[in-house]
């Protein structure tokens, strides 16, 4: 082979492995608000035989399964994500059964933000339910669209929420800070994407009484000015989220806040989200 020829295979070794990297680096901004999401509405059931066993069943065993070294909130995203496009047959079948555990049609993540049992084929959430689960914790967090014709954020038009985030980062006193809509987007770029959701966690939607983060726990869509909380729902989940801070009052078998748990891996970079 020519040395022409040679240089001409590298490139097009280098395109192909650079493209879809960059595609997963952006599909992680969804995979960690997910796990983190599934790590707040989870209960010490969704994972153990009962809350104060430290047994696990179907679906907690399966996070256990992967390597027992990686953080909880790598294996959680882990086990809840796509296969990739470059997955053959076998590893597509083995996604889909690691992701529905107790297969009963509707996967781990959406059981958990609904409040029904992923090891349990008996419970599971309506139709309804489902669909509105997918539809707002979805790439429509932050983009109007995704894979419109065209590349990068042409293709992938951010909504309001996406667009604060996109220029969303830790500005260091005494240190220079970037200048400019480019030098901006790039130091944002540079920030996990859990610690801009911390940053941004008290902003709001003009005329919205709750902020973008809590529209988002509470399964609305942030920027979307049609579908917000009900002032019941926002006060409650208000009062919840306070008891759940306290030692004395909160649901000891909510989410992951066991001793057993302390946060770890990127679940770290939220440690003021809610
Ligand atoms: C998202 C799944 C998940 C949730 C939710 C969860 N756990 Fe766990 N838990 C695990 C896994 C998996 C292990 C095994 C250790 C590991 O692989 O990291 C574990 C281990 C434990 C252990 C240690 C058991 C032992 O024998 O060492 C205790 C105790 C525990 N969890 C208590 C709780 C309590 C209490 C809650 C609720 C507040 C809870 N867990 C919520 C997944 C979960
Ligand atoms: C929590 C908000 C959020 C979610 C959810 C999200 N994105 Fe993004 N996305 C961003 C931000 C912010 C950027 C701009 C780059 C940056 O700042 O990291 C971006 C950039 C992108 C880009 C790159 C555009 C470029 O610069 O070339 C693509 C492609 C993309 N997102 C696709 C997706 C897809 C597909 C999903 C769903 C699987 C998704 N995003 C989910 C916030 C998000």
């Amino acid at each position: 082979m020519g040395t022409m020829c040679k240089a001409f295979v590298l490139v097009v070794i280098a395109l192909v492995f650079a493209i879809p990297s960059r595609a997963c680096a952006k599909e992680k901004h969804f995979e960690q608000v997910r796990a983190f999401l599934i790590s707040k509405a989870a209960r010490c059931t969704s994972c153990h035989i009962a809350a104060q066993s430290g047994k696990l069943n179907a679906y907690g065993e399966r996070i256990a399964g992967l390597p027992n070294d990686d953080p909880l909130a790598d294996r959680i995203a882990a086990l809840e994500s796509e296969p990739s496009g470059m997955a053959d047959a076998q590893e597509r079948r083995r996604a889909e059964k690691n992701r529905d555990v107790d297969g009963d049609g509707v996967l781990n993540w959406i059981e958990i933000l609904a409040d029904t049992n992923p090891a349990d084929k008996d419970d599971k959430p309506t139709v309804d339910r489902v669909k509105h689960i997918e539809a707002v914790i979805s790439c429509k967090l932050c983009h109007r669209a995704t894979n419109l014709p065209g590349e990068g954020l042409a293709a992938n038009p951010h909504n309001e929420f996406g667009e604060l985030l996109s220029t969303t980062y830790v500005k260091r006193s005494g240190r220079k800070n970037p200048r400019g809509p480019d030098a901006e987007r790039a130091a944002a770029e540079r920030t996990q994407i859990l610690t801009r959701l911390s940053l941004v966690r008290k902003n709001r939607p003009k005329k919205s009484k709750a902020t973008y983060w809590q529209k988002i726990r509470l399964l609305h869509g942030p920027a979307d000015p049609d579908d917000n909380p009900s002032r019941e729902e926002l006060r409650s989940f208000k009062k919840q989220i306070k008891r759940q801070k306290g030692r004395s009052k909160r649901d000891p078998n909510l989410g992951l806040s066991a001793d057993a748990h302390k946060p770890d891996g990127f679940f770290l970079d939220a440690a003021k989200l809610d």
